[in-house]
């Protein structure tokens, strides 16, 4: 198992920060190429093309238990258990991180499988995660804010940890509206609200100064991971890296949401949120382990970190759930059905 406690926290220190991105892109590119110069779409595809090839261990996403869980209960909080669907899309899909976890998990029996991303890249290696564990997932390239189907295609659509990436969140959510059939379901985890991203930036910067700080002291800088150069990494690589802080365009507002997805058409609108302490925990866990020379950190690591999270979720979910408000915690779930027709 790896150690990165939540499969889903975003790492920082493993991209040179804006500053740190060479100035210009020499030799090892197409002449003339440089990704910086790319619209915001195409930005968009250049950096999570690129990203696709290490995807799934940079954010130690598995296709196991521990992964399982985790889909399921992000699922299981605003659907019920038992609830059937012949048809979902995940938008978004990336290399299948949700999808194929709640196929898994069981939430998805007998329904057929459909995944779209703007990246080729991410739907090759999602279309070969899904076939490695025996599910047939019909891959689509397209952009989520006009998405490549027909109206009124299917019974379930998910997307986990994309919208803040799209120009305009709202015209994907009227996408997903237009693809559901009538009393079809929309799910979407695993974004950031406005707040919590705030305060779990504070926690990351906080952990990388602290870590560099140490660092600094006689006989411990070879305990910082080499930088992407050092690894064999091109300067492409390099600017490519660092296009990671390009992509992510938003946070939200729990409200705001809510407020969107109605204005679409949807009806039975709920926006939940999770993870505050937990999210700290987990992201200054993530930052040690994107800052450090990998292989450093044993087992007994990755086992107090995950038990550590899963610990402090609870401690989030019973207690500061009842005191703390919505808009504080740092993951968002929007859950909302489309209407039938009159
Ligand atoms: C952070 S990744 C999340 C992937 C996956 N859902 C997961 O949770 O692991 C964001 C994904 O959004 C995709 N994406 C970005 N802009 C998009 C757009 N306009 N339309 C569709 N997908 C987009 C990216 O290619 C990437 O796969």
């Amino acid at each position: 198992m790896s150690a990165d406690p939540s499969p889903r926290l975003r790492a920082v220190p493993d991209a040179p920060g804006p500053d740190d991105v060479a100035p210009s892109v020499d030799g090892d590119g197409p002449p003339g190429f440089d990704p910086r110069d790319l619209d915001v779409k195409a930005k968009q595809i250049a950096y999570h093309d690129w990203e696709s090839r290490t995807y799934d261990e940079k954010f130690s996403i598995s296709y196991d238990q521990r992964c399982i869980d985790y889909a399921r209960e992000r699922f299981h909080k605003v659907v019920p258990e038992g609830a059937g669907f012949g048809s979902v899309l995940e938008v978004g899909a990336g290399t299948g991180f949700f999808l194929i976890n709640l196929a898994l998990g069981g939430c998805l029996d007998g329904a057929e499988l459909a995944a779209t991303d703007i990246s080729e890249g991410m739907l090759e290696v999602c279309a070969r995660n899904g076939a490695e564990h025996g599910l047939a997932i019909a891959t689509r390239q397209g952009d989520a804010e006009a998405l490549p189907y027909d109206d009124e295609s299917f019974d379930l659509v998910v997307g986990h940890a994309f919208i803040h990436h799209l120009p305009v969140p709202g015209a994907a959510i009227r996408e997903m509206h237009r693809v559901l059939k009538p009393g079809g379901t929309l799910v979407i985890a695993g974004e950031p609200t406005e707040i919590g991203d705030r305060l779990s930036w504070l926690v990351k910067r906080n952990t990388y100064r602290a870590f560099r700080a140490a660092t600094v002291l006689p006989g411990l800088s070879s305990l910082r991971k080499p930088s992407l150069r050092e690894q064999g990494g091109s300067a492409t690589d390099e600017v490519l890296a660092g296009l990671e802080h390009e992509v992510d365009l938003h946070t939200f507002r729990p409200g705001d949401v809510e407020h969107l997805a109605r204005l679409v058409g949807f009806g039975n609108v709920e926006v939940v949120t999770e993870e505050l302490t937990a999210n700290w925990f987990g992201w200054a866990v993530r930052t040690i382990e994107g800052s450090i020379r990998p292989g450093l950190l044993g087992s007994r690591w990755a086992f107090t970190a995950y038990h550590g999270y899963l610990k402090l979720s609870r401690f989030d979910e019973v207690v500061l759930q009842r005191v703390v408000p919505r808009s504080v915690f740092y993951n968002l779930i929007l859950h909302a059905r489309k209407p039938y027709r009159h």
